[in-house]
């Protein structure tokens, strides 16, 4: 499904730029620099943050590391519950 019409971005293409490590996108700009294109109306901005918090909140509910420090994953899981 197309969710960025100025982009012709997928979720599918956002998905797929959504590799666990630390330079996984953290924000919907950083999704679209990942993508090679930048926001034009923003329209999509808030479903591409959707996709990027359930998709961090997956990683961390499938996590099995324990953190000495507090987990950011962990607030993401707990809002997109
Ligand atoms: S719909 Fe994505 S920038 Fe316009």
């Amino acid at each position: 499904m197309i969710v960025c019409s100025c982009n012709v971005l997928s979720d599918g293409q956002v998905r797929a730029c959504l590799n666990p490590g630390p330079g996984c996108p953290r924000t919907p700009a950083q999704v679209y620099a990942c993508l090679g294109c930048s926001p034009k109306c923003g329209r999509c901005a808030r479903t591409i943050r959707g996709i990027l918090d359930r998709a961090l909140a997956d990683t961390h509910a499938a996590c099995t590391t324990t953190c000495g420090a507090a987990c950011t994953l962990k607030e993401l899981e707990e809002a997109a519950a």
